[in-house]
């Protein structure tokens, strides 16, 4: 593969632990040959979505880094929505960061607004074995803050706020409101406290965007929407993939 490449006269970068042949694959395929690496991860072509270079470009760097656990169409979802409510007054968050792959796309279209991230940086906290069959205390530990600070360190107004979330919310200014959220928690109780803080701080219009929530190994999360969607009278939109989208319709 690296000799296709060679011969696309792009410069092949060494392997590391997270470049895998498939990755390179990948990468070479969007950049020689995009009509087909749509087709082989089923996005349209018509779609004007493929035309959104910078993106491809993002998605491209993001699978060589191996960092972001989401699916493309899901990369995308965040990338314009976070774009779309630019315009809007408020800050971003992320509450589930992991190795900062997703926290990398909310940088790039944030521009210099405020981005509060939260995540232990040391593994999921305890888990439910009735709500969250699939996860357990521990996971995802493979990443640490400093890992994380680096990765994201080109971008201003980054905030990281380690610790178990939502304690690790106190160092928040108070009056801080936000207008774009993504929540990648997994985990019921982690999703439900992220909903009970995140909501009353936006601002109307803004909108919380969550991933898993249509993941039949994550029924947590579904389960947490539910029960906060029976408090809180709002629209959901589930969207392809599986995330939803939570717009607050009023002040
Ligand atoms: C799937 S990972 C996030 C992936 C990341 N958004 C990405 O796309 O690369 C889920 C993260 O949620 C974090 N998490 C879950 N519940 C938490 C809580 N209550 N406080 C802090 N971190 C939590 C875990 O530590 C883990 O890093």
């Amino acid at each position: 593969m690296l000799r296709v490449i060679a011969a696309n006269n792009l410069s092949p970068q060494p392997y590391s632990n997270h470049m895998t042949a498939k990755t390179v694959f990948l990468r070479m395929l969007l950049k020689e040959f995009p009509a087909l690496y749509f087709r082989l991860i089923r996005i349209p072509n018509l779609c004007t979505a493929t035309q959104d270079e910078k993106f491809w470009k993002l998605h491209a760097q993001l699978l060589l880094d191996g960092r972001c656990t989401q699916f493309p169409r899901e990369r995308y979802n965040l990338w314009k929505l976070a774009q779309q409510l630019q315009p809007l007054a408020g800050a971003y968050a992320e509450a589930g960061v992991y190795d900062g792959g997703s926290a990398r796309i909310l940088c790039a279209a944030k521009g210099a607004d405020h981005l509060h991230l939260f995540d232990t940086f040391a593994g999921m906290p305890a888990t439910d074995p009735k709500a969250d069959p699939h996860f357990s205390v521990g996971q995802f530990a493979d990443t640490n803050r400093q890992k994380v600070a680096d990765y994201l360190a080109a971008f201003p107004n980054v905030h990281l706020h380690q610790g178990f979330f939502p304690d690790s919310a106190k160092d928040v200014p108070a009056d801080r409101r936000f207008k774009f959220v993504h929540l990648d928690l997994d985990i019921y109780r982690s999703t439900l406290d992220g909903l009970r803080y995140f909501y009353p701080r936006l601002v109307r219009k803004g909108a919380i965007i969550s991933h898993d929530y249509g993941n039949k190994t994550a029924p947590g999360v579904k389960q947490a929407f539910d029960e906060f969607l029976a408090e809180t009278d709002e629209p959901l939109i589930q969207l392809w993939d599986t995330q939803c989208v939570l717009i607050k319709t009023r002040d």
